[in-house]
């Protein structure tokens, strides 16, 4: 992808993330989006989860380039997150996408269409990686 458009998701995502609450306003946000995505995390630590989410994130933008390491970081994800263990539907990806987008929204004073664009075109190459490891490989 792009570096300037990763680039500009990196540096959205640096000024976002002076808001000390970030990650906690994304899980009030998605919990309050789609309910049944909040029973999810019904029995979560979220202080924790918060910290992983931020890392991950971090992560998941870096994948979008190739990154080695983000792609091993987005391989357990993939794995984690796929139908035999935490089963989280491919469907859930977008409800988890429009509220991180809309809490970045919010936080980053610099945030643009163009800039929620490059947000989406960025997470969603780890998402659609994430997702296509929902079902297990044909054969396996
Ligand atoms: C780019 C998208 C996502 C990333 C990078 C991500 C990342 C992570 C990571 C790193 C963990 C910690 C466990 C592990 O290592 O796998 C985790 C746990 C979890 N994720 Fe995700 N996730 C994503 C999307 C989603 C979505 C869409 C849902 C459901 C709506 C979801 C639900 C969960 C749940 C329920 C847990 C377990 C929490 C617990 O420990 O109780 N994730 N996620």
């Amino acid at each position: 992808m792009d570096k300037a458009v990763v680039d500009a998701v990196k540096q959205s995502f640096g000024r976002a993330l002076i808001n000390k609450d970030l990650m906690k306003d994304f899980y009030d946000r998605l919990m309050s989006d789609n309910p049944a995505v909040g029973k999810m995390f019904a029995r979560t630590d979220l202080e924790k989860q918060k910290e992983i989410l931020k890392m991950s994130l971090s992560m998941a933008i870096l994948f979008s380039q190739d990154n080695v390491v983000a792609k091993h970081a987005m391989d357990k994800v993939r794995e984690s997150h796929s139908q035999a263990n935490l089963n989280i539907k491919p469907e859930f990806y977008t409800v988890w996408l429009n509220s991180l987008v809309s809490v970045v929204a919010v936080s980053d004073p610099e945030f643009s269409s163009e800039l929620e664009q490059h947000w989406r075109l960025a997470i969603g190459q780890a998402i659609n990686h994430i997702k296509s490891g929902y079902l297990p490989e044909p054969g396996s």
